[in-house]
């Protein structure tokens, strides 16, 4: 009689500590249901991640943890009958708290048999809302980063041949000044001069944003006042609009200074502007804003000025949002659009240390933000514009294309200096110690041991004082010794290439 108290008392502690357990776990929602979905019973988990407590939840049906779409398509329901035919239901969705706020849960039902009658089912619930965040945000990193390594493949390609386009632009561009001098006043000659001009121009604004996509455009970073720049190039901003679309600014009084190339966040943000406007056929306002804004992403961290352009256009569909970025990706006409705007954009937000962001909805509106990183310095003025003057002295000009040397040499003539050339570094160097010369103009790119910049810093080492100006129709390497060296971008004006010499410090 003893023995079976004892029995009985242990069977009543073992299963008064099994309840306790089941109570108590706080992290899984563990409770049953009877054969028709009733709650008949509810831990603390439960009322931790639902809300309910155990009085507001015994007796109610289950469905009400469905969504309405679900509890309207019978899914609560359908799972029971999946339990009891399958063994098992498991599943992750939605689910609602009570108060109204949705969860990701992962749901486990299993229905209970006694002596072969169904009696319920046990039903375990997890909060992993949490987790389901986390993944997402990894599947999107990850997405980021193929993107990323795509666009970098099709920098590779189109930055090498946009380079050899440069050179051919250069002798186009650089002979059609001999000529246009020797044309004299033969009124048709000077017309298909002027057309052979206008047509070269617009071949290399094309590579131009070529080469700022493959993020080897050399570019001369400085300090920016983004306020100060905006307004400096509000004219050109509004004649890119055109007169249907009104051109709205939003620009933070506090915004702080960025570091990038002044002509190449000009043409990024003309870019922007031109495809505001054809995507607002109709009319409507183009706003542009800046604002500062710190970033502490795995990605990208640290203080960055963010500015926007938005329109209220057509909007931007799924499937044609992952290739706007692509060079020649255009949903344009033929003759209108070159897919190339963005390129630049995406190019020279990347090479300046920053980033361009898209958000655009169908019928609504688009908006593109380019973040730059934020100038540590002070903005420095520029340099007060020199005129284009005629210079004197003798150049030494290291070029191993014979046609290139041969434009630069007629440039450099009719600035009045004299020309003697060389092909390769060695050679130059050889040429300096045996006649000596006021400057050297060299072409950073050359066959040969030395380039041009191993060039630059050894005459540095031997011949302090003597100027360097270097030129380059792209160059990676450029971006580590800009701010050492001058470098001219090819295919340079004589204008240009004038004040480049002008600057040069003696
Ligand atoms: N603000 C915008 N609203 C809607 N679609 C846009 C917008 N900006 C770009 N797009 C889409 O992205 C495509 C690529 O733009 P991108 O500027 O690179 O080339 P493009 O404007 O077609 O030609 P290009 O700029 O070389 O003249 C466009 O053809 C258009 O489909
Ligand atoms: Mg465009």
């Amino acid at each position: 009689m003893v023995k079976k108290l004892n029995q009985q008392k242990d069977l009543f502690e073992s299963e008064r500590s099994f309840r306790l357990l089941v109570e108590g776990v706080a992290d899984y929602a563990l409770y049953m249901l009877d054969p028709t979905g009733i709650v008949t019973s509810w831990n603390i988990g439960g009322e931790r991640i639902k809300g309910y407590a155990p009085t507001e939840i015994l007796g109610q049906h289950f469905s009400r943890f469905y969504t309405q779409p679900d509890r309207a398509s019978g899914k609560p329901l359908r799972a029971l009958r999946i339990a009891r035919e399958q063994g098992r239901y498991e599943e992750e969705g939605w689910r609602v708290r009570k108060d109204g706020t949705f969860f990701w849960a992962s749901v486990i039902i299993d229905p209970i048999y006694e002596d072969g009658n169904l009696v319920g089912f046990a039903k375990v619930t997890r909060d992993i809302t949490e987790r389901r965040n986390a993944q997402l945000k990894l599947e999107a990193m990850q997405k980021q980063l193929a993107e990323s390594q795509k666009l970098d493949a099709l920098g590779q390609l189109t930055g090498g041949v946009a380079h050899d386009f440069n050179n051919l632009l250069m002798i186009i561009s650089g002979s059609l000044h001999v000529l246009k001098r020797s044309a004299g006043d033969d009124d048709r000659l000077q017309r298909a001069i002027s057309a052979i001009d206008t047509a070269t121009k617009r071949g290399a604004a094309l590579t131009s944003q070529l080469l700022t996509f493959a993020r080897r455009q050399s570019v001369n970073p400085q300090s920016i006042d983004f306020g100060e720049r905006i307004a400096a190039i509000g004219e050109v901003l509004h004649a890119g609009v055109g007169s249907s679309v009104r051109l709205a600014f939003d620009i933070d009084r506090t915004v702080w200074p960025i570091k990038a190339d002044v002509s190449e966040l000009e043409t990024a943000l003309l870019n922007l502007v031109i495809n505001a406007r054809d995507a607002m056929p109709e009319g409507g306002t183009v706003t542009i804003s800046a604002g500062n804004r710190s970033l502490s992403d795995p990605l990208r961290s640290g203080d960055f000025v963010a500015i926007s352009v938005t329109d209220t256009g057509v909007g931007i569909p799924a499937d044609v949002l992952d290739k706007i970025f692509e060079p020649f990706f255009t949903t344009k006409p033929m003759g209108k659009g070159t897919g190339l705007g963005l390129s630049q954009v995406h190019g020279f937000a990347h090479q300046a240390g920053g980033t361009v962001e898209v958000d655009s909805e169908l019928g609504k509106g688009t908006t593109f933000t380019i973040l730059l990183p934020r100038e540590m310095d002070a903005p420095r003025r520029e340099i007060a514009d020199i005129a284009q003057s005629r210079g004197s002295g003798r150049v030494l000009l290291v070029e191993d294309n014979p046609d290139v040397a041969a434009v630069s040499i007629a440039l450099l003539e009719q600035l009045g200096y004299q020309v003697r050339r060389v092909a390769d570094a060695e050679t130059a160097l050889r040429e300096i110690e045996l006649n000596g010369v006021d400057f050297v103009f060299s072409d950073i790119v050359m066959p040969g041991k030395m380039d041009g910049l191993g060039l630059a810093h050894r005459l540095r080492e031997i011949h302090p004082g003597l100027p360097i100006l270097l030129a380059t129709g792209y160059s990676d390497v450029a971006a580590g010794v800009r701010g050492n060296f001058p470098i001219l971008r090819k295919p340079y004006e004589i204008h240009e290439l004038s004040e480049a010499i002008a600057k040069l410090p003696r």
